[in-house]
C-alpha cells in the first residue's frame, strides 16, 4: 500500500511511520513527503526523490497551491494521504479529490480543541485530560470523523511544553496503528462516521 504524507514541521509522526515500515510492523510503503515549507525538517527524513515542497506562501491565490499540491500528489499515485503536522488547512477542491483515504492527526480529542495551541489551550481551561486524535479530513478545519483516540492526563504544574511532549509520546503508536487498519482496508469513511470491517464504529 502506498501512503504520501503532508508535514510543515518536525516530522516526528513521519519518522513513527517510518519505524514501523521499518521494523515491519506496518505493511507500506512511503511514496513521498509533501510540504507547503521550502526546508520543512520533515523532508529530511527521506532520500531526495521521495521530497516535495514549495513555499506556499507565494502562491496566489491560495488554491493555486493546493491544486498543484493534489496534481504532484496524484504522480505518486498513494493510496492513503497522511497529514502528519501538517499545518495548512486544505481547500475544499483538495479534500474533495482524496476525501475517504485523507487522514489528519491532531493533538487533541476532538471535537475538542480545533485549531491551533491545544495544549496551552486544555490548561487554560483546567481540563483534566488531553490527547490526540486520528480523524478522516473533511473541508471544516479538525471536524472530520474520528476513528481513533490516546488520551494522557494533565498534571499539576504542567506547561504546554510538557503536556505537547506528553501528548507527543502517544501520537506516534496511534498513528502507526490508525495507519496499519487503514492499508489492510478495514476503515473506512462513511459519511459523517467511520465504519471498521464494514460495521459502524
Ligand atoms: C503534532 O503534535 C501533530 O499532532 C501536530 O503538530 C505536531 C507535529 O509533530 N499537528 P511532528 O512534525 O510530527 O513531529
Amino acid at each position: 500500500r502506498r501512503i504520501a504524507v503532508l508535514a510543515s514541521g518536525r516530522g516526528s509522526n513521519l519518522q513513527a511511520l517510518l519505524d514501523a515500515i521499518t521494523a515491519r510492523t506496518l505493511d507500506a510503503d512511503i511514496v513521498g513527503v509533501f510540504s507547503d515549507r521550502l526546508h520543512a525538517p520533515a523532508l529530511e527524513r527521506v532520500p531526495v526523490e521521495l521530497r516535495w515542497s514549495r513555499d506556499a506562501k507565494a502562491y496566489s491565490p491560495r488554491a493555486e497551491f493546493d491544486a498543484e499540491l493534489a496534481d504532484a500528489l496524484d504522480a505518486v499515485r498513494p493510496d492513503w494521504v497522511v497529514c502528519a503536522g501538517y499545518l495548512r488547512l486544505l481547500d475544499e477542491r483538495f479534500v474533495a479529490r482524496f476525501r475517504g483515504r485523507l487522514l489528519n492527526i491532531h493533538p487533541s480529542l476532538l471535537p475538542a480543541y480545533r485549531g491551533l495551541k491545544t495544549h496551552a489551550r486544555a490548561l487554560a481551561d483546567g481540563a483534566a485530560e488531553h490527547g490526540a486524535s486520528v480523524h478522516f479530513v473533511s473541508p471544516e478545519l479538525d471536524a472530520g470523523a474520528v476513528v481513533a483516540q490516546a488520551r494522557v492526563p494533565i498534571l499539576a504544574g504542567d506547561t504546554p511544553d510538557a503536556l505537547a511532549e506528553r501528548v507527543l509520546a502517544v501520537e506516534h503508536p496511534l498513528l502507526v496503528q490508525v495507519v496499519r487498519l487503514a492499508v489492510a482496508g478495514r476503515i473506512a469513511e462513511q459519511g459523517d462516521s467511520v465504519t471498521f470491517d464494514g460495521h459502524p464504529l
